[in-house]
């Protein structure tokens, strides 16, 4: 229940780390849907640090956040093997929580979440933004409206790791499908010794690959492929995100559908309405048209926030924040409710159904080897992994 008259959604954000100060920090001090009321860390400087820019106070723990500072949404952003166990410490029905990828990184710990989540009502989503980036919106938009026919493949070549890349590859599936069954491989093989951007150092010999693959109960399925190169190595320089329907097909934002004589690809060019400002143009939305023999039908997406300049990955985080907040109850902001677009459910609908494939893709074809494999691959993270 929000404790304030004004139409602003209370925030605690618990973790006062790297993600918090890059992401969390300038959204919730921007964005006036949102009142930071306190934050949590281990490290008292750094979370005085963190309160003094957010201009809240910061608490020693979560229970003193939650009885005194009365948020209604916390953001849990701690390091990644803790966000598991303090977003199953939340889940209790008294805030909604939106709780930093992954959600958890033990199975038996997501679980559990999910399973608390729907026993008590609590609203629980993940921040998983990559498929709120803007393009993958408009594309996902655009899937949805049918235009490309229905979708038989989908892929993340590179596009993010793990659960960043099936994400992409399932959003643009569409979650409602139903996962038969799921094929995990993990591989580390000699490569030549190139710089690490993100480690900064040269000299990095060894590469670990990650393939996934999930067959839907339609024929439908998904592929995944990154390796722990994947974001910092000039060895590996390309990503993709691909997707094929019985109508048409797009590689990232180039989307094509049949000519009217079905001879040729057509075009679907991305219409960009963007402002400038200090030198950048931001995005405010999207669209795509069909052409005049699919029925010529527009589709837009628009962002969340288009009146605040917002980098495309600001977009994504804003995006979760706001849909997390459209799901609370008990607050006020009616222009947050406005933009809702998920299900009234227990758990985000898009999360469970997330956490539904990639947890529990079973019958796995050999559920000793291939499920030990998918879970490995899924669960195992480099240092890299972030
Ligand atoms: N979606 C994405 O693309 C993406 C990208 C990067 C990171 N992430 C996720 O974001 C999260 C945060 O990452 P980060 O890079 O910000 O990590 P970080 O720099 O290590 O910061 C984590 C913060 O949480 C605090 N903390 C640790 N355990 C805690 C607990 N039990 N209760 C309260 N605070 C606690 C830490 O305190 P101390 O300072 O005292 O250690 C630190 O302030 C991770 O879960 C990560 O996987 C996601």
């Amino acid at each position: 229940m929000s404790r304030v008259s004004s139409n602003r959604l209370r925030v605690g954000l618990v973790g006062c780390g790297q993600r918090a100060r890059d992401y969390y920090v300038p959204l919730l001090t921007t964005l006036a849907d949102f009142e930071p009321v306190g934050c949590v860390g281990r490290s008292t400087a750094r979370a005085a640090e963190v309160a003094h820019a957010l201009g809240c106070p910061s608490y020693a723990d979560v229970e003193a956040l939650l009885s005194r500072a009365h948020p209604d949404l916390v953001v849990v952003c701690v390091p990644y093997h803790a966000n598991g166990e303090v977003t199953l410490e939340l889940v209790d029905g008294r805030v909604a929580l939106l709780c930093e990828t992954p959600l958890a990184h033990r199975l038996e710990v997501g679980d559990a979440i999910v399973e608390r989540a729907r026993s008590s009502g609590s609203i629980v989503a993940v921040a998983e933004q990559f498929p709120r980036f803007p393009r993958v919106e408009l594309v996902r938009l655009a899937i949805e409206s049918g235009m490309f026919g229905r979708i038989l493949h989908t892929a993340s070549d590179f596009g993010g790791h793990g659960y960043h890349g099936m994400a992409l590859a399932r959003t643009l599936l569409g979650l409602d499908r139903v996962p038969l069954q799921a094929l995990g491989i993990q591989r580390s093989f000699d490569v030549a010794p190139h710089w690490s951007r993100i480690e900064g150092r040269s000299g990095r010999n060894r590469e670990r690959w990650d393939f996934g693959a999930i067959e839907f109960a339609d024929g439908s399925f998904a592929s995944f492929v990154f390796t722990d190169h994947g974001y910092d190595s000039p060895l590996r320089w390309h990503r993709q995100v691909r997707f094929f329907g019985s109508g048409g097909m797009g590689v990232d934002d180039r989307l094509t559908v049949l000519d009217p004589d079905a001879r040729e690809p057509h075009s679907l060019p991305i219409q960009w309405d963007t402002v400038e400002l200090r030198g950048h143009h931001w995005v405010r939305g999207l669209a795509v048209v069909a052409p005049p023999w699919l029925g010529g039908q527009r589709v837009e997406w628009r962002s969340p926030y288009p009146d605040v300049p917002l980098r495309d990955d600001q977009i994504a985080v804003a995006s979760a924040l706001a849909e997390v907040a459209s799901r609370s109850a008990g607050w006020g902001s009616r222009s947050i409710r406005r933009r809702s677009r998920v299900a009234r459910s227990g758990v985000h609908a898009r999360d469970r159904a997330f956490a539904r494939a990639w947890w529990r893709a079973v019958p796995l074809p050999s559920p000793t080897r291939t499920g030990a494999l998918l879970r490995r691959s899924v669960m195992a993270r480099s240092p890299a992994y972030r």
